[in-house]
């Protein structure tokens, strides 16, 4: 992954870049923090608890990386504002943002009641809209930075629906619209756009499929590479997207997905 490119500097080299990553506690924002810190990014990992997110700092430092924790919940504008001027207060500058922080309950459609529906709405998008916007404003006075959003093929249309799972995926069709929509809007600002749509990963979210046989081998039937993803698989698509490998690539939506929605 970090091998020499052409003009001799290595691959998604991230050495300088200043990098936010949200619900970066545990499963893959865990993962993206310390792929990007590893590629040379001083990561701000941001979750509902900072005191969380301290043994993934910790293993940063220990590889000699910088990296810092803060609370910050998404879907609330104060906290979001208040991480972005700390940020820009301790490192100078953002680089790059991971939309990545989500919840995923599973509840039958007719039983969703109005504030589980605002919820999973005020997190999953509100919170990638205050993140975005906020940042976006700094990256625009730099007139340069990268936005990556963690969707799911659960976003509908390219993707698809899930029954139970209702509420969620209007948050994750509402991610990619919405990118689609950033994406023409910051481009004339050096700001590039991009979203990552994940099948199946091992992470604690999905620790209700992956404790229950049969529903771990309803989902292997679907993916062509039988088997669910690794976070750090969703981790390197971050890393390409975030670094100027990328550089000509906006508005798009990447599917890692194990070839689950090729079928
Ligand atoms: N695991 C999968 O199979 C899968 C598939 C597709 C997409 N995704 C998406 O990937 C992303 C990461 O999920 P994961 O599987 O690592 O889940 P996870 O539950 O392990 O991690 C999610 C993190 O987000 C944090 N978080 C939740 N609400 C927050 C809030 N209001 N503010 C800040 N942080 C908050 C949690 O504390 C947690 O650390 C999510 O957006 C999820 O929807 C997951």
């Amino acid at each position: 992954m970090f091998g020499l490119n052409k003009t001799g500097s290595r691959f998604c080299d991230l050495k300088g870049k200043v990098a936010i990553v949200t619900g970066a506690r545990r499963g893959m924002g865990r993962t993206h923090a310390l792929t990007l810190a590893k590629a040379g990014a001083k990561v701000v990992l941001a979750d509902v608890s900072a005191e969380e997110c301290e043994a993934v700092v910790a293993e940063i430092k220990r590889e000699k990386g910088e990296a810092a924790a803060f609370k910050c919940d998404i879907s609330n504008k104060t906290e979001v504002n208040n991480l972005v001027a700390e940020t820009v207060k301790i490192y100078g500058k953002i680089d790059i943002l991971v939309n990545n922080a989500g919840i995923c309950p599973a509840t039958p459609f007719l039983e969703i009641k109005e504030e589980d529906f605002e919820k999973v709405i005020d997190i999953n998008l509100k919170g990638y809209f205050l993140m975005s916007q906020a940042v976006a404003k700094e990256m625009a006075n730099q007139k340069k930075g990268v936005i990556v959003n963690i969707a799911s093929i659960a976003m509908g249309q390219v993707g698809m629906g899930f029954a139970g799972l209702a509420h969620y995926c209007a948050s994750k069709g509402g991610i990619v619209a919405m990118a689609e929509a950033m994406s023409l809007e910051l481009a004339p600002m050096g700001i590039r756009v991009n979203t990552i749509a994940p099948g199946a990963i091992d992470t604690p979210m999905a620790a209700g499929v992956l404790t229950n046989p049969r529903a771990l081998e309803a989902i292997l039937a679907k993916v062509p590479l039988k088997r669910m993803g690794k976070p750090e698989e969703i981790s390197n698509a971050v890393l390409f997207l975030a670094s100027d490998e990328s550089s000509y690539m906006t508005g798009s939506v990447v599917a890692v997905d194990g070839g689950w929605t090729a079928g």
